[in-house]
């Protein structure tokens, strides 16, 4: 028989995990119930009910979309900032572009893509490093995707605490392309029309996706299991032009990354560079 876990039943904890593993492909190890309740504890008031475990009986029953839906994004963790391990940001400065202008000199084109984007800080930081290195008048494309709406929403407006500004984003950079909007900070319309944000799950096949000079996928892959992760990164490496870059988080690594991707340390960064 099943016995009770703090607040949540335990097959119903099963079936919440299955679900957001479903939804998402993130793995939940066991001993998550503080998080879950922290996160849908908010849903359960909204939607007037008493409990998790009526949460549950209302996804079992219906399967209500929406609120399914809202379940899993629930669950996802948003966690950015504004230029996050800026050694990578420093690499891409110092060696990447030099390198990309050389090359596309004719066409003047980059391309770029913010795997796993969350509320916008890493696809807003390129497009400024790009717009402080001179590159104001080339043909930019910068692609934000995140499986979270509510999280991209908030990217496409852009508009940041005074908390989220205070993170990572070097003063003149705050004067420079933000406003002051109430108590928020408003990114102006240049940056922001440098960025398209689109919903995107990265267990989808990524064939539409790209060429792209540069992917970021970072924070993002520590989320799922390894056979997820090994078709994640395959996948990345077809959006990749030859000798393109991808991204992983500062503390992330990937085993079997070797068979698309040549490891290059630059500075104090590890960049993948696609064979
Ligand atoms: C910790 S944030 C990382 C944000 C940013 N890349 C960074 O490093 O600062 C992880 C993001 O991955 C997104 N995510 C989780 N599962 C996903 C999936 N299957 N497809 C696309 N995005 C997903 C979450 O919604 C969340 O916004």
């Amino acid at each position: 028989m099943a016995t009770e876990l703090p607040g949540i039943h335990t097959d119903n904890y099963r079936f919440l995990r299955e679900h957001v593993y479903a939804r998402t492909g993130i793995v939940l190890d066991e001993g998550k119930h503080y998080l879950f309740e922290t996160r849908l504890l908010p849903i359960v008031r909204e939607l007037g009910l008493a409990s998790i475990n009526d949460l549950c009986f209302l996804l079992r029953k219906s399967g209500a979309t929406e609120v399914s839906r809202q379940v899993a994004e629930a669950m996802t963790t948003n966690e950015t900032y504004f230029f996050r391990d800026p050694c990578q940001y420093e690499a891409i400065r110092t060696i990447l572009l030099p390198r990309l202008i050389k090359v596309n000199e004719n066409t003047r084109t980059l391309r770029f893509w913010s795997a796993a984007s969350s509320t916008g800080q890493e696809a807003y930081s390129l497009a400024m490093l790009l717009l402080e290195e001179g590159l104001g008048s080339w043909k930019i494309r910068i692609v934000g995707t995140d499986f979270c709406s509510a999280a991209l929403e908030r990217a496409r407006r852009g508009s940041y605490q005074q908390i989220e500004v205070n993170r990572g984003l070097p003063a003149p950079m705050l004067v420079r392309y933000f406003r002051r909007s109430g108590v928020n900070w408003q990114l102006n319309d240049t940056v922001r029309r440098m960025v398209d944000f689109e919903i995107g799950d990265l267990r989808d096949s990524m064939q539409t996706m790209g060429p792209f000079d540069l992917v970021f996928c970072r924070n993002v892959l520590i989320y799922f299991d390894s056979e997820t992760k090994r078709k994640i990164v395959g996948e990345l490496h077809g959006t990749l032009v030859r000798g393109g870059w991808l991204l992983l988080g500062g503390a992330e690594s990937v085993f079997e990354i070797d068979e698309w991707f040549e490891r290059e340390t630059v500075g104090s960064a590890t960049v993948y560079v696609a064979r």
